[in-house]
């Protein structure tokens, strides 16, 4: 199974603070917002992953997660000239991809809540069993994103792209999982009539083979959003208020890769100890020696 993290566009309506880094580089709380996408693809138990971004800020990318050994997994990286649709993607991704599954999640979406590693596990078999997972997330405002209707078993019936009028409330999150051949699926995608290649006509292809599955995220799951600065704000309070509450930290990638058996416990260590005049690599310290559970 291999992951693609997507992280390019034009970040305009984070502008200013986006005109000098990539939106996904900017920091939600106490470490970038690549890390959050990049932590659930690891969750999923990929190590195979490729990066793709602007030609810009792709060097920049390199320089925070260089080839991913340090973390016991392998990072490429790829660019995207322009912003041309969410399956580019896959099309960028073909060679990486080869003949196997893959899961693309979008560089600045989060995902925090319970239940979600085994979520992962999940999409990830029934990616290597022939079938596409999507998430659904309930919002009170469907038709910013792609919308999802699904019968009383949770089948989906129907998936469009900010509908004017949505059939459901149930909005797609930026992270999906495929089986083998989603590159041959993106690259039959034609623009929409937003110009877009959209990952959406390769979701609705899915469904119509009839192998598109839907994971529901319940109450209490976090989706959060970072596409303005306000809601920006609100996810690093987010990540503020439960890191602190239970003293744990949410995304820290050194501690994912050594829950998920990537690296030791000295390899841990020695990660943690040039970081130790912050908050985040006193915790990587005390994992190392077992003093987190
Ligand atoms: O966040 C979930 C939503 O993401 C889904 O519900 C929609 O179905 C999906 O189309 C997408 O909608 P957005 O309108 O939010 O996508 P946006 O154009 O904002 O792009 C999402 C991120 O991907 C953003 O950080 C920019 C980056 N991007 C976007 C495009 C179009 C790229 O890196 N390359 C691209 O070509």
């Amino acid at each position: 199974m291999k992951g693609i993290i997507l992280a390019g566009g034009a970040g305009s309506r984070l502008h200013p603070i986006t005109l000098g880094i990539s939106k996904q580089l900017v920091p939600v709380y106490d470490k970038p917002m690549i890390y959050y996408p990049l932590s659930v693809l690891m969750l999923a138990g990929i190590r195979e992953i490729l990066l793709i971004s602007t030609p810009v800020d792709l060097p920049l990318f390199r320089r925070l997660l260089g080839d991913g050994s340090r973390l016991g997994i392998s990072v490429s990286y790829a660019e995207q000239p322009r912003p041309e649709g969410l399956a580019q993607a896959l099309t960028i991704g073909r060679d990486f991809i080869g003949d196997d599954p893959v899961a693309l999640v979008l560089g600045d979406n989060i995902f925090y809540g319970q239940g979600f590693s085994a979520m992962l596990n999940k999409a990830a078999d029934d990616a290597r069993a022939g079938y596409a997972t999507i998430f659904g997330y309930p919002v009170d405002d469907p038709s910013r994103y792609g919308v999802v209707e699904v019968d009383a078993e949770g089948t989906p019936l129907s998936i469009v792209e900010k509908p004017a009028v949505p059939a459901s409330d149930l909005a797609v999150v930026g992270l999906y999982f495929y089986p083998a051949g989603a590159a041959d699926v993106a690259a039959a995608v034609t623009p929409s009539a937003r110009g877009e290649l959209e990952i959406t006509s390769v979701n609705e292809t899915y469904l119509r083979r009839g192998q598109l599955r839907v994971q529901f995220f319940g109450r209490g799951f976090a989706w959060l959003d970072t596409g303005t600065i306000d809601s920006l704000m609100e996810a690093s309070a987010f990540i503020e208020a439960i890191q602190k509450r239970q003293g744990l930290l949410v995304a820290a990638l050194e501690e994912v890769a050594y829950r998920r058996g990537f690296i030791s416990a000295e390899q841990l260590a020695a990660l943690a100890g040039p970081m130790q005049s912050t908050h985040y690599g006193q915790y990587l310290k005390r994992l190392a020696d077992g003093k987190i559970h």
